[in-house]
């Protein structure tokens, strides 16, 4: 193909070189949008033949030619060209041979840069719809483990030193919690995803009488962008959701972690599906968690994708520059990453066994009560800072006896303070520990019920829209 056949090339007396071509190529990764260009494509040669710039003679053709492409690239049948640079450019060159004069015109009143933003926030707005949905099953995939644990007790940790105890069920809500501040921001983000730049075209919009709010409606925008510098430039709504996924990734890392915690020989506080750990090449004992290692790892690099999307933008003048041809790798690794992470993630948690028993033993360990023992002595009046430190006494003691609290004869006890009575025995078991924390947010097990309940509704209202 000569460098004639170039949509531009009338101007240009030298053909680029081979290094450039491919340099300045996109449709190696673009063609993926190619569904969604067609899709802005239709409706903008629907709009151009409602305002009268297309005949409907055209507009047929246009349908008929796209419809067939459709096919094509829905069995993978379609040979994209370096040559034509772009999706955008194959997907008018197929059409053109298919339709001849009719495909030549599409391009009336539009240009490449709404068009191209156009693509990206159709395509983006699909997959926030698609991550949403996905986020609600990997919430739900965490209630139903929570369920069974309202009353399954470890350790709660600040530091990673025991702390107080707290149920496993509290402690996967919240994650549940985290998870559906995620989904908040996708949905939050894509109001600002979907919004039609169609008809800024090159950056100043078109001389022909077009009718923007028809071609945002047909593609289902919300609104139009208002002013067309902008329409054509800016890509901070991909800024947005790799920051919403950044903040994901960052949520499943720490999950991670605690799952490669707890997994290990000196927790033991779960056990996972063997088919989400792998062996070692030369230690035959060894289960790794690799999954969750890596979905720690790949967090990694959505947060690159998310600098690359602001340093990409970054002092770029108005309006479209090449620069933002680069933006579309990150966000297709991202979303793939976020999907893969979510799926996977949504089918491990179904697979997550919590070693009972070994839970409780930790929580039994390192005084994790004792809060309650200095709560206890406070509503019999002393002050907490004082009690605070008659507890810490007690602590030291039975530190030095190898013993729990609760493991302490009650005389022993009243030489700390003689307010304590027998009824501190119950204060200090675990299962006392947790009720007593019994207001919204707390960890007693009828407050976790209430938060499972919450969630259970507010995901089956979901789907139910
Ligand atoms: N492939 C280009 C991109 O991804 C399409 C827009 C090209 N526009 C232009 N004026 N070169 O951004």
């Amino acid at each position: 193909m000569s460098h004639h056949s170039k949509t531009w090339s009338a101007r240009f007396s030298e053909p680029v070189s081979e290094l450039v071509k491919t340099y300045t190529a996109s449709i190696q990764f673009d063609k993926r949008l190619s569904l969604v260009d067609i899709q802005g494509s239709l409706a903008h040669a629907q709009m151009l033949a409602e305002c009268g710039v297309l005949s409907e003679a055209d507009l047929a053709d246009i349908r008929r030619g796209m419809a067939e492409i459709i096919d094509l690239i829905n069995q993978n049948k379609i040979d994209w060209s370096v040559d034509l640079e772009d999706v955008h450019m194959n997907v008018e060159r197929l059409l053109t041979q298919k339709v001849g004069d009719a495909g030549a015109r599409l391009h009336t009143g539009r240009s490449r840069n709404d068009q191209v933003a156009t693509d990206i926030r159709l395509w983006l707005r699909g997959e926030t719809d698609t991550i949403l949905q996905l986020i609600a099953d990997f919430q739900a995939a965490l209630l139903n483990l929570a369920l069974d644990h309202t009353d399954t007790i470890l350790p709660g940790f600040t530091h990673l030193q025991v702390a107080q105890p707290v149920s496993f069920a509290h402690h996967l809500m919240a994650y549940v919690e985290m998870f559906g501040r995620d989904a908040e921001r996708f949905a939050d983000c894509r109001r600002r995803i979907n919004r039609s730049p169609l008809g800024a075209a090159a950056l100043a919009g078109t001389t022909y009488p077009i009718k923007r709010k028809r071609t945002a409606e047909l593609l289902g925008f919300e609104e139009v962008c208002r002013n067309s510098l902008d329409a054509v430039s800016d890509r901070d709504f991909a800024i947005e959701f790799a920051a919403a996924a950044s903040i994901l990734m960052m949520h499943f890392s720490r999950l991670s972690e605690e799952l490669v915690l707890w997994s290990s020989q000196r927790f033991a506080f779960i056990k996972m599906s063997d088919r989400y750990c792998t062996g070692s090449s030369i230690m035959p004992q060894k289960k790794n968690p690799d999954v969750p290692e890596l979905v720690r790892g790949k967090t990694g690099r959505v947060y690159g994708h998310l600098i690359a999307l602001l340093t990409l933008m970054k002092s770029q003048p108005l309006a479209y520059n090449k620069d933002n041809q680069e933006d579309k790798e990150p966000l297709f690794d991202t979303v793939n990453t976020v999907i893969d992470t979510l799926r996977i993630y949504t089918d491990m948690v179904s697979g997550i066994v919590p070693i009972v028993e070994n839970m409780r033993q930790a929580a039994l360990q390192g005084f994790a009560t004792a809060t309650d023992l200095a709560d206890y002595l406070v509503k019999k009046g002393i002050p907490f800072r004082e009690s605070h430190g008659i507890v810490a006494a007690a602590v030291k003691y039975a530190e030095e006896q190898k013993c729990r609290l609760e493991d302490l004869p009650l005389e022993k006890l009243q030489s700390f303070s003689p307010l304590i009575e027998d009824d501190i025995y119950s204060v200090l078991t675990l299962e006392g520990s947790l009720k007593a924390r019994n207001h919204t947010g707390g960890t007693a097990p009828n407050q976790v019920k209430k938060q499972i309940e919450f969630w259970q509704k507010r995901l089956s209202d979901k789907n139910a829209q």
